[in-house]
């Protein structure tokens, strides 16, 4: 979008985390915050994307990588200091230039928000659009103070606010979008003059009323959207959030999910119609299912697997980097890994691909119509034929590829008999 850019401040260290991550880099289900935050203005059309570091900068430059500006703030002095490391930027742009403002630490704000406010901020051409949330406990926020006629006036930080403004339920949310000319303007004229003695960006708002430049406010659909992570409890909070969001989408999309409480699904999941997840189920990024599949309870699907159709995926079994063909069963406590198995495949009960051997990580293949009897262990790189058989127990051992048809005993496993009687 010409004419609007965005900057996420994340520079704050974040010591209620009690950590020596910075914030925004603590995890809410695959990605740190900030990458939540990027994605989310990426998506909304934004692609001229600062972000403030300071903390432990160069661990947080380091994720961010090239996929967005970083400005340095030196010392922490607030987020109206925060936001004015950018200022020489924009002294060439055209007047009509807008800076949307986000804070580094409210990834759930999603991406129909951001669109929303820009698109509020282009109808009213106001100085200042910021969203708002009616909470029940605002406890932390900054407060809007509004005057009789219903306009907002200023915004009041917790540690400022006097016991009437405490009891304002709405709240800052942590997103703007400005006139760059007016906002600058604004800032310059900040002080220090509050408990914690930092610069303040919400103060810009009673800079802009003084000046009679209109502002506006849009309200938050989902009051969950403006959690601001501040703390280990908030960051659960959200992740909490975010699983369901994931999960009423992936509901939305004909699957059943038994309960949605014990079961945990990475944003980018894919899971065809009909699909059955049972309780107590994790299911990592990058994963594809297919239709009509059984997954779990108890199982663990990580990244980078593709299940296709009809596939029943019990008790106890953890797949990791692996194929599994239409209508095979693994039912009971396995770990299938770097595997690629073929359709019509039945996995016995206890079967593990052994794929590690300390050093490197080595690939198995099951084809078409194998039976791997309970409790073998598949030392890779190995290969089992199509309709070939295991025994109970067998040990097949690395590069011990068994012929299509074949069946093999025992430890190490041998072959006892050509062509398999079904
Ligand atoms: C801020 C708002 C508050 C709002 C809340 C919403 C201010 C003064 N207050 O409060 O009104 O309700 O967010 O979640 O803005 N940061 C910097 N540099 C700094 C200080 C902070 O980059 O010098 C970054 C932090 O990394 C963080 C963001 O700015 O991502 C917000 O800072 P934080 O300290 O979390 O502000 P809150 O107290 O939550
Ligand atoms: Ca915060």
């Amino acid at each position: 979008m010409e004419n609007l850019s965005a900057v996420i401040l994340a520079a704050g260290e974040g010591i209620r985390m009690n950590s020596t991550l910075p914030k925004v880099l603590h995890k809410i289900g695959n990605q740190p915050l900030l990458g939540n935050v990027l994605d989310n203005v990426r998506a909304a059309g934004i692609s001229d994307i600062f972000i403030i570091t300071g903390y432990k900068a160069e661990f947080v430059e380091a994720y961010v990588a090239d996929r967005a500006r970083c400005v340095r703030q030196k010392e922490l002095l607030g987020t109206a200091d925060a936001v004015w490391q950018i200022k020489n930027e924009f002294i060439a742009k055209s007047s009509n230039a807008r800076l949307l403002v986000i804070n580094g630490d409210t990834p759930l704000i999603s991406v129909l928000t951001i669109k929303n406010i820009i698109e509020k901020s282009l109808q009213s051409n106001s100085a200042s659009t910021l969203l708002t949330a009616k909470i029940k406990n605002p406890f932390g926020y900054g407060r809007i103070v509004r005057n009789v006629s219903g306009n907002i006036v200023k915004i009041v930080e917790e540690n400022d606010a006097d016991v009437y403004q405490k009891a304002i339920e709405e709240i800052n949310a942590g997103l703007y979008l400005f006139k760059v000319g007016e906002l600058f303007a604004a800032i310059e004229k900040i002080r220090q003059d509050n408990q914690k003695k930092e610069y303040y960006l919400t103060d810009v708002i009673e800079k802009m009323r003084g000046k009679n430049l209109s502002i506006d406010t849009i309200e938050a659909q989902d009051v969950n959207e403006i959690i601001g992570i501040n703390s280990r409890k908030g960051l659960s909070e959200a992740y909490n959030v975010l699983k369901q969001r994931v999960i009423d989408e992936v509901v939305k999309g004909g699957v059943t999910v038994l309960d949605p409480q014990t079961t945990y699904i990475a944003e980018n999941v894919k899971i065809g119609k009909d699909t059955i997840i049972y309780p107590l189920t994790i299911i990592d990024s990058d994963v594809f299912i297919g239709e009509n599949c059984s997954i779990g309870p108890f199982c663990h699907v990580r990244s980078g697997c593709r299940i296709e159709n009809d596939v029943s995926v019990g008790n106890f079994v953890e797949i990791n980097r692996s194929h599994i063909g239409k209508f095979t069963r693994l039912k009971h406590q396995s770990y299938i890994g770097d595997t690629i198995i073929k359709g019509n495949v039945n996995i016995g009960a206890g079967t593990i691909v052994a794929n590690y051997d300390g050093k490197n990580k080595h690939k198995t293949l099951i084809d078409k119509g194998a039976f791997i009897g309970s409790g073998t262990i598949l030392v890779a790189p190995v290969k089992i034929g199509k309709e070939a058989v295991t025994g109970a127990g067998a040990v097949v051992t690395k590069n011990s590829d068994v012929p299509d048809k074949t069946v093999v005993v025992g430890v190490p496993a041998k072959e006892i008999k050509k062509k398999r009687v079904s």
